[in-house]
């Protein structure tokens, strides 16, 4: 069950990590991230000088996508998550990351959520992609083996996907758009990258703590807004 956060107000060395992220973020936010991020990001004014405050952004995004970020404490397990997603909400970790330690978080958190997440949910189609697929796997969240084929899904497209874009490969995961590491690590030689897949998805295992070493690509953003009836198709008749 989802406890919702009451809004708290931020030290200055909070504002201060919040500043400094970004700030450092500015180059490969507008040139190694698909654009929509950008875009999200001055659409719902966000700054470098302090936090934005939540009540604030979602009075911007609602009226545009009826997706609204929700404060909480830490992760949402799977079923919870999904569950907020089915009903327009995206869970926002009520805390900022050690300034000491910028790369890092234990869960979630300000700069995960509501910088790396928030900004995609400008757009309609995206937003509405997000809710119709949190209302389909959470009717799966009693079958394990089922659900956690919707996990890796989620994981390699909205969290960890890249996309091809008329000016090359971009960044178009939330977890990889929150961290400059994740961003030159993906971008970089390392990765092995596969064309989008839904079957090799869908199969595909990850892990947490650990850089990806498989990447999968989209052709553009239709190829994943098209693809929830198939997928659980799949999952449904071969799992
Ligand atoms: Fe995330």
């Amino acid at each position: 069950m989802v406890k919702a956060q009451p809004p708290r107000t931020f030290s200055s060395d909070e504002n201060e990590t919040w500043k400094t992220v970004f700030t450092r973020h500015q180059p490969t936010r507008e040139n190694k991230i698909f654009e929509l991020f950008n875009q999200g990001v001055a659409t719902l004014q966000m700054k470098a000088d302090q936090i934005p405050d939540l009540v604030l952004v979602n009075k911007i995004l609602e009226p545009i996508s009826g997706f609204q970020g929700l404060l909480v404490e830490g992760l949402e397990d799977g079923a919870s998550f999904y569950q907020l997603l089915a009903e327009r909400f995206f869970p926002v970790g009520n805390f900022i990351r050690a300034k000491d330690d910028i790369g890092y978080t234990p869960a979630p958190d300000i700069i995960h959520d509501l910088y790396g997440h928030l900004p995609f949910f400008i757009d309609k189609d995206y937003a509405d992609f997000c809710q119709k697929f949190g209302e389909t796997a959470i009717r799966y969240s009693d079958r394990p083996e089922l659900f956690q084929q919707f996990e890796r899904f989620f994981w390699y497209t909205i969290e960890f996907g890249l996309i091809e874009t008329e000016h090359g490969l971009k960044v178009f995961g939330a977890g990889i758009a929150s961290s400059l590491g994740e961003c030159e690590y993906a971008l970089g030689p390392t990765p092995k990258l596969v064309p989008f897949d839904i079957d090799k998805i869908r199969h595909q295992d990850f892990r947490i703590d650990i850089m990806q070493p498989t990447l999968f690509v989209l052709k553009n953003v239709r190829q994943l807004f098209t693809s929830l009836e198939a997928l659980e198709n799949k999952i449904r008749s071969s799992p």
